[in-house]
Formats: structure tokens, C-alpha cells, sequence
């Protein structure tokens, strides 16, 4: 049965949808980049700084409050996760974690040591890992096929080896929004012994997670893509994190996971607006548990929800993604960089226009009151490198989010339309 996905309960949420630029009532397709925030995630973020501010570990009410706050976001994450809550640490932003994540794993390599990334992700999962060679290790980069833009298994299968170390991977491409299948990658990973790294940042807007079922030893996202504040979370396996000699201070309080993963003062602020932001995929997923309740089997509470929220998020932007791309089919000169049909991908779409720079065709649509992302993105490999887009700006992405509507989709459509008409 259909979904009857009520719209109008989420938009009602976001004040950011009633701007109006040149008299266009504005769209965000800029998800990818940081979707917008519900007012209840803003009313989060001020109340803890109005009323509970204080450091953690004193003795006295605000202090305690904050802990029950960062103890509440490490339980709320790990219902988003499908982990314990003594696996989910906070950092700065997904690339901070990495960064920091691969300077603790540099500490026991050895020269020789080889670290596997890949050609379809961003920057944020590539470069941390490609530091490593400053410390002897070799890495080598996954193949992505130009044509279907997914990645290679094979070529995976010929770089994996008894020396691999490391293998970091992406679950949702943010440039073409092609999902891999990281479960495969994972498993032979560790039948080498190799530690591995996903990349969910473009993943969790858009599918439920499950940390156990993929079986990854560390995954990362970031809470500014799925509606919460500059925030990043990281999923750190127990007994994986357990045996890392992490970056911390000497200090008795932090010496214990997740704390063991964390440097300074967490910014319990935004720790409390990325609970609620999950708090709020849970209240939207509770309206549809009836309708799920096969996907849903054998799970309980807010995860149950969390789950049902993001299916329910999931179905809603795929007839928008599919309008979206079939529209922008239809109009000559457009190349859609979406992967074939039969393989799986989020409901973004990215496109380019013949002979016109992808940024010419942003700043159309911009002026038209439609938000995007032109350019790399940070998918330098894939964008520059390997479709050698560079010199055409690369592409335009368009990124849907369960406040976007059936008719923003159509008017994107039809400015892209009318521009390629001038
Ligand atoms: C797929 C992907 N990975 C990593 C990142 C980096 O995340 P952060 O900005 O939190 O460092 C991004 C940001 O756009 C992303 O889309």
C-alpha cells in the first residue's frame, strides 16, 4: 500500500520554508549540504544554554543536568545507530572525527601497512586515511565505474590483502547518491584482520541504519544533514575502540569508551539539539508504524520509531526523486549522473547542462528562489578526477528532504527547463 505521507505536519515544523526570495516562496535542495532544522531542535539548543549551561562532572544541578543531557544523546544516537549507547561518541564534524580516528590507528602501524579508501568518496573519508602515508602506510583507492557510477568489488578483491589495515568506505555517495553495498566490503575486510570506517554522512538522512547488521567497526555521520545542529557522531565498536590507543589527554575520566574517543569539552549544546533532531524523526515515525509493521518486526520503542520515521522519509522523497530525474531526462542537453535503476541510491539527483558551467546554472536557479549545491562537493576523485568534470563546475546536485513537495519538484523541473531554453 501507498504511503500517505503527511507533508504539511513536517513543513509545519521548519520556519525556514515560508522565506520567499524575489518573490518565490523558497526550496531547499541542499540537503546534502545541511537540510534545515526544525524549530524544536532551535528550542533545544537555547534551553540548554538558558538553563542547564555548565561544565560536566560538578556537583551541583546544572552540572548533573548536563550529564543527564550527554548521557541522553549518547542513548538517543545509539537508537539511530542500532548500537549500545557506550559505543556512540561526539566530535566536531565527520572529518574531525576521521582525522582523529586516524592518527590513533597511525600509532600502530607499520611502514608497508596498507590502507584501502575509495574513488567515489568525499574528501572528508579520503584525505584523513591518505595521511597515513605520511607514517609509512600505503594506501590504494577503489575503482569507481565512470558509466554506472558505482564502485568496483573486484577491484576492491584484487587490493585487499593480508597487509590491509584499514579500509575506509562509503555507504551513500553525496555526488551521485549511489548506495554500496558496505556489508560485502566489511566482511572481507575483516577476514584480513583490517579495521573499517563508513562513511554515512549522505546515508543516514535518507535509510535506517543499522551499525550490528553491516558489522563495521567504526561508521561516522553528521547531525547538520539529518536536521540536527554542526555536529558530528561516531559509532565506535567496543571491542574495536577497546584496543586503540585513541588521541586523549592523561586524564582517569576519559580513559573509558565512548569517552576514550572524545578530546576537550563536548559541546553538550549541540549534543542535546542532535537528540532532539532524532527525537523528531521518532514523533514523525510513530504515525506510521501500522504501516511498516513488516519492516518493523522485532523492534521496540524509540527505535522502533527512528526506523519507521526514516522508511517513512525514504518512500516520501523517492516519487519526488523519481519525478525529479525523469523530468530532467526529458530536457535536452541534460545529463543526469544518477546509477542505473536496478542498483540502489538516495533520492538525490545531480545533473549537468551542455556547454554551460554548472555554476551558471546554480546561480539561475538560485535567483529563482531554488537552493543547491554546484561543484565537487568535496567528491574531488569522482567529480574532477574520474568524470573530469572540473573545468564545466562539475555538477549541479539537487537533494531531497521529506519537507521538499511534489510541486517545488516540478517547478526545479521546469526552471531547469526554461534555462536551457535561453
Ligand atoms: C559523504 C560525506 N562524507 C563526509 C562529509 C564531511 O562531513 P563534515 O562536514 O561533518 O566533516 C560530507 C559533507 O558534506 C559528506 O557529504
Amino acid at each position: 500500500m501507498k504511503l500517505n505521507f503527511d507533508n504539511d505536519a513536517v513543513r509545519a515544523q521548519f520556519p525556514a520554508v515560508d522565506r520567499k526570495i524575489n518573490g518565490n516562496p523558497c526550496i531547499y535542495l541542499d540537503g546534502p549540504g545541511g537540510t534545515q532544522v526544525p524549530q524544536r531542535v532551535v528550542d533545544k539548543i537555547s534551553e540548554y544554554l538558558l538553563h542547564h549551561n555548565a561544565n560536566a562532572h560538578g556537583c551541583y544541578v546544572t552540572s548533573l543536568e548536563t550529564e543527564a543531557i550527554m548521557e541522553n544523546g549518547r542513548e538517543v544516537l545509539a537508537d539511530f545507530l542500532g548500537c549500545e549507547k557506550d559505543e556512540v561518541a561526539f566530535g566536531e564534524s565527520t572529518t574531525g572525527n576521521n582525522i582523529k580516528l586516524a592518527f590513533a590507528l597511525a600509532r600502530d602501524l607499520k611502514p608497508g601497512d596498507e590502507v584501502i579508501i575509495t574513488d567515489i568518496d568525499h574528501e572528508g573519508n579520503r584525505s584523513p586515511w591518505k595521511l597515513l602515508a605520511d607514517f609509512g602506510a600505503i594506501i590504494k583507492s577503489v575503482k569507481v565505474d565512470k558509466e554506472t557510477f558505482t564502485l568496483s568489488f573486484d577491484d576492491y578483491k584484487e587490493k585487499l590483502s593480508s597487509k590491509t589495515k584499514v579500509v575506509a568506505i562509503n555507504w551513500a555517495s553525496n555526488a551521485t547518491g549511489t548506495i554500496t553495498d558496505v556489508k560485502k566490503y566489511i566482511d572481507l575486510a575483516h577476514e584480513v584482520g583490517a579495521i573499517t570506517i563508513v562513511d554515512a554522512v549522505h546515508y543516514a538522512p535518507h535509510k535506517p541504519m543499522d551499525v550490528k547488521a553491516i558489522g563495521t567497526d567504526f561508521l561516522v555521520c553528521s547531525a547538520y544533514k539529518f536536521f540536527g545542529p554542526h555536529l558530528g557522531v561516531i559509532y565506535t565498536k567496543k571491542e574495536t575502540i577497546s584496543g586503540i590507543r585513541t588521541v586523549r589527554v592523561d586524564a582517569y575520566d576519559n580513559a573509558e569508551p565512548p569517552e576514550k574517543f572524545e578530546t576537550g569539552t563536548p559541546n553538550f549544546e549541540l549534543i542535546s539539539g542532535t537528540s532532539e533532531a532524532v527525537e523528531f524523526i521518532a514523533d514523525i515515525g510513530k504515525k506510521y508504524v501500522d504501516h511498516y509493521k513488516e519492516e518493523l518486526k522485532g523492534l521496540k520503542g524509540r527505535r522502533k520509531n527512528i526506523v519507521s520515521g526514516m522508511l517513512a522519509f525514504d518512500e516520501y522523497e523517492e516519487e519526488m526523486s523519481l519525478v525529479l530525474k525523469n523530468g530532467l531526462l526529458e530536457i535536452p542537453g541534460v545529463t543526469v549522473y544518477c546509477p542505473p535503476s536496478n542498483e540502489p541510491k538516495t533520492s538525490t539527483v545531480s545533473f549537468t547542462v551542455k556547454d554551460k558551467n554548472a555554476h551558471d546554472v546554480a546561480i539561475y536557479l538560485a535567483n529563482k528562489g531554488i537552493f543547491m549545491w554546484d561543484g565537487d562537493f568535496y567528491a574531488i576523485e569522482i567529480i574532477n578526477n574520474v568524470l573530469k568534470l572540473e573545468e564545466q563546475g562539475g555538477f549541479v546536485r539537487l537533494g531531497l528532504a521529506p519537507y521538499n513537495t511534489m510541486e517545488e519538484i516540478i517547478r526545479t523541473i521546469e526552471a531547469v527547463k526554461e534555462y536551457c531554453k535561453l
